[in-house]
């Protein structure tokens, strides 16, 4: 039996110890998460982005519109008030890489799909004071003069498809078509739009 006192007076060991105290106590928090069903199962009814959107959120990210804005609300009524139902994992399953986040320099994000027109979007992704005066939010203006070649989109599904995302052959065969001489602000907003309608389970609020 080791006493109290050894531990305290043995850096070497507490270290030890302490690491295989937090070790197990992660184990026995996220293992199980990657066996629930709750978690690892898409939620009823969820479809995959088009290839619009995808593309859209690749824009998204090279942005950075994820370093200000989350897309995860949280289950506290302040939220759930401000932003409609709260995320569950099973509506993430797809999601690669996620885009949860903390970061809240602007609102959350995850239902914003369809609160405002498609006009709505473009005017404040060009000048976002030009809808919201006290905005702090930067404009991207060149949004709307790049354009897309769509050349990797369908690359870009099949790693995807590698990875769970059930992608149809369809969809990929057609995805440069469906990209290719558009606008990045059209498939911005196509994604913008898409946010919390990737299925209709929770369209309670907002
Ligand atoms: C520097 C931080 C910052 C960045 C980067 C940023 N935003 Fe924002 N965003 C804000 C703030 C602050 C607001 C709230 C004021 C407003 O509506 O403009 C906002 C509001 C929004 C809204 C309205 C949300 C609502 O519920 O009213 C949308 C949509 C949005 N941003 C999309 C984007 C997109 C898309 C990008 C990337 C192209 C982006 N934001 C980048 C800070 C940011």
């Amino acid at each position: 039996m080791i006493k109290h006192e050894t531990i305290e007076k043995n850096i070497g060991l507490m270290i030890l110890l302490i690491i295989l105290v937090i070790s197990g106590g992660g184990l026995a928090e996220i293992v199980p998460l990657m066996f629930q069903s709750a978690t690892t199962k898409p939620i009823d009814g969820l479809r995959t982005y088009t290839a619009l959107e995808l593309e859209g959120r690749d824009i998204y990210i090279r942005e950075g519109c994820n370093v200000c804005h989350s897309q995860m609300i949280r289950p506290f009524r302040a939220e759930t008030e401000r932003y409609g139902q709260y995320n569950t994992a099973n509506e993430g399953v797809w999601e690669h890489p996620f885009l949860w986040g903390s970061k809240r320099t602007g609102p959350d994000l995850a239902r914003v799909g369809e609160r405002y027109s498609d006009d709505w979007h473009r005017a404040h992704l060009y000048n976002p004071r030009d809808v919201v005066p006290e905005s702090k939010m930067p404009s991207y203006p060149w949004l709307f003069t790049d354009k897309l070649s769509g050349k990797d989109t369908a690359k870009k599904m099949e790693v995807l498809k590698s990875m769970g995302v059930p992608f149809t052959a369809e969809q990929i065969a057609g995805a440069q078509d469906a990209v290719a001489g558009k606008n990045e602000i059209d498939a911005v907003v196509a994604y913008l739009q898409s946010l919390g309608k990737l299925h209709d389970n929770y369209n309670s609020k907002r």
